[in-house]
């Protein structure tokens, strides 16, 4: 899959994509990740981007004429057809079913604002759609590239192996990822839960949806909501909640 993002700031997204499965994936080339800076396309001698806001007001705004450019060079260079995505506080929440949608494209463009934001005219003209990582507000449209593009490219088949698949982490199923544990068996009086070393793969694969599920209904109630339960999963989910009731029993007990 090609990727673009135009930004003031290349160098922070390219260096942090260097490492991990993520850097992995751009040697092998699963991934391929190309810039285009705005300011190379400014045309007066101090390479100005932005501008005054009309209306007045603090800030300045991203102009639109050096944006475009880039954005259109961009568009140029990827497959036809890339869908060109506004990196914004006020767009679409962009979540693992965004994601998954959006990792079965050829290519993808992605603009990072800076400032008080872009010029209007350029999102709704140069851009299909406008995606906000979350409900706050950042200083540049760099560290959001840089969610999406880690997100994606975990569901690039080739970018994880099978050791680290994507299908088993959280949102894959609708819920939540179990807990995971690793050696010692035991530490600071905590123990790794028996059935994690019996061996009995059918009793681990239940353990672990009923964690999932219970973490799922304690944390996220509404992604089970949403999502809907199996009769299997109600009476798993059951299970954990009396488990969960008879130690908060046991906790309270102690404590008196
Ligand atoms: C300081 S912000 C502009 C904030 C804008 N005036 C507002 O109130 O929504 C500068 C840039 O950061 C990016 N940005 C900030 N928060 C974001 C978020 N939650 N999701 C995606 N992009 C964000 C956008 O590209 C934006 O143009």
């Amino acid at each position: 899959m090609r990727i673009a993002v135009v930004t003031l700031f290349p160098v922070m997204i390219r260096e942090a994509l260097a490492h991990g499965v993520v850097g992995r994936a751009m040697e092998r080339g699963v991934l391929e990740v190309e810039y285009f800076d705005p300011r190379d396309h400014a045309t007066d001698v101090h390479r100005t981007v932005d501008d005054r806001p009309y209306g007045g007001g603090p800030g300045m705004v991203l102009k639109v004429e050096p944006l475009r450019t880039a954005l259109r060079r961009a568009a140029a260079t990827l497959p036809p057809g890339s869908r060109r995505v506004y990196l914004g506080a006020d767009g679409r929440r962009f979540d693992q079913a965004v994601a998954r949608e959006a990792c079965g494209d050829r290519g993808l463009i992605l603009v990072a604002g800076r400032y008080e934001g872009v010029d209007e005219r350029c999102i709704e003209r140069e851009t299909d759609e406008q995606w906000s990582i979350g409900d706050y507000v950042l200083s540049g449209g760099e560290l959001p590239a840089l969610v999406v593009i880690d997100t994606i490219a975990r569901l690039i088949p080739g970018t994880l192996g099978s050791a680290e698949s994507a299908v088993q982490e959280s949102f894959s199923d609708g819920l939540l990822d179990w807990p995971h544990y690793t050696r010692p068996p035991a530490i600071d009086g905590l123990a790794v839960p028996a059935v994690l070393m019996s061996g009995d793969h059918a009793a681990i694969q239940r353990w672990r949806l009923q964690q999932a599920l219970g973490r799922t209904w304690l944390r996220r109630p509404e992604l089970l909501e949403r999502r809907g339960m199996s009769e299997e999963e109600r009476v798993l989910l059951e299970e954990f909640k009396i488990e969960r009731a008879c130690r908060t029993d046991r906790i309270e007990d102690s404590k008196r």
